[in-house]
């Protein structure tokens, strides 16, 4: 990749790996996000359709639309004029995490993948929508089978019960969400679901469909995502363990070693849902018109002409300006509660973790070009 920046096969996508090219790239509106785009340029291997049954949600749109309802969104998420829903759930994240934590018990050996990374995020996105508690167990029951459905590994095969159970669980999960939307329109909370059919902006409020694709989409684009972030880094701190001692001293380490993170191993390694809605000229290349592109951010953040030694963890260097959240109008919604997930989950976890090591290095890894991640990750 490093001596092909622009790699392109016969009928295949246009590969793109140098930061600069990259991020140019987001930000420029003749490459498309629009999900009837990227059906019309025909499929690739990693480009399936979301089978919802529901509206596009607003990753997979361009603008006006994505504009006004990730407007609508974030003005739920992170008002400007007074502390953000994020900052606020900074206690109830402490909670989780430490229940998760003492859930591990004496046991000798933990699976941080089953017994702490998955979980998580699918309790935080409960608790951020406003999923009644009682309900959590049903809301990750259904959850678990979608998530896995995205999973190449379990995709695969002549897996079509699996297919089932999943589309199923969409079903079920879609009808519930619909109960719940419907009661906080009548009588709204202090949740994000209340803002969202509520919201007095100059955008409105968003349809019952529009709320039920974005929470879909926040409950899909936050969890294995989160899950990544948290395995890649606490296997990273195994393998870096001068990083280790240095949080459990000092937790506010922790924002650098997120960032850092995300640059050195990123839990979106490409994002291959764009299209050309125009010839558009990379390095010399003409890319026609229709093509599909693929952009990708791991190869960025490594790239060294932009960052120095870019293969060495090093949360002290003086600019971590990373791909890992993406850029431009899509880039990553949930970023500050992606951030805080993680500096908060790591920072527990080395001060909780008594003398931790891997049983195995390296773990195994799912197998799934988008998204990194070890499947399993066992420590003594
Ligand atoms: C978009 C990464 C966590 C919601 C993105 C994109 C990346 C990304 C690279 C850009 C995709 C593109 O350009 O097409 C990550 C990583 C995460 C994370 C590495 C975790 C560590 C989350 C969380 C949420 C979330 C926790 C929600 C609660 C979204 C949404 C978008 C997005 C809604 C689409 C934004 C748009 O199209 O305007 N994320 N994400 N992400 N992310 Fe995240």
């Amino acid at each position: 990749l490093r001596k092909t920046p622009v790699l392109h096969e016969e009928g295949g996508p246009y590969v793109i790996s140098s930061y600069w090219d990259i991020k140019n790239l987001l930000h420029d509106p003749r490459i498309s996000s629009d999900a009837a785009n990227l059906a019309a340029a025909g499929d690739d291997e990693l480009s399936e359709p979301e089978q919802t049954g529901l509206p596009p949600s607003f990753i997979r749109l361009d603008p006006p639309e994505h504009d006004r309802l990730r407007r609508i969104a974030n003005s739920s998420f992170g008002p400007p004029h007074r502390p953000t829903r994020i900052d606020s759930m900074r206690g109830e994240l402490g909670q989780i995490v430490t229940g998760l934590i003492d859930g591990f018990g004496d046991t000798r050996q933990i699976d941080l993948v089953d017994q702490f990374a998955y979980p998580f995020p699918v309790t935080v996105i409960c608790r951020l929508l406003g999923v009644p508690r009682e309900d959590e167990p049903r809301f990750r029951a259904w959850v678990d089978p979608i998530v896995a459905g995205l999973d190449p590994d379990t995709r695969t095969g002549a897996d079509s019960v699996f297919k089932q159970t999943a589309q199923d669980a969409r079903m079920q999960l879609g009808m519930y969400l619909a109960g719940l939307v419907e009661e906080r329109t009548k009588e709204p909370r202090e949740d994000m679901l209340s803002d969202l059919v509520t919201s007095h902006g100059p955008d409105g409020a968003m349809t019952t469909m529009e709320v039920l694709a974005t929470s879909v989409l926040l409950l899909i684009a936050g969890h294995e995502t989160t899950v990544n972030l948290i395995t890649n880094g606490m296997l990273t701190l195994l393998r870096h363990p001068e990083y280790l001692h240095r949080l459990r001293e000092d937790p506010g380490l922790s924002v650098r070693i997120v960032e850092e993170l995300l640059r050195y191993e990123p839990p979106v390694q490409l994002v291959p849902q764009r299209t050309c809605i125009a010839d558009i000229t990379v390095r010399g290349v003409t890319i026609p018109k229709g093509s599909r592109i693929w952009l990708v951010l791991a190869a960025g953040n490594r790239d060294p002409e932009r960052f120095e030694d870019p293969d060495r963890f090093d949360p002290d260097r003086g600019d971590i300006q990373h791909l890992g959240l993406g850029s431009g109008i899509h880039s990553c919604f949930g970023a500050p509660l992606a951030r805080l997930e993680a500096q908060i989950a790591l920072s527990e976890l080395a001060r909780r973790l008594d003398n931790p090591r891997l049983v195995e290095d390296p773990p195994p890894y799912r197998q799934n070009a988008v998204l990194r991640g070890p499947r399993h990750l066992n420590i003594a």
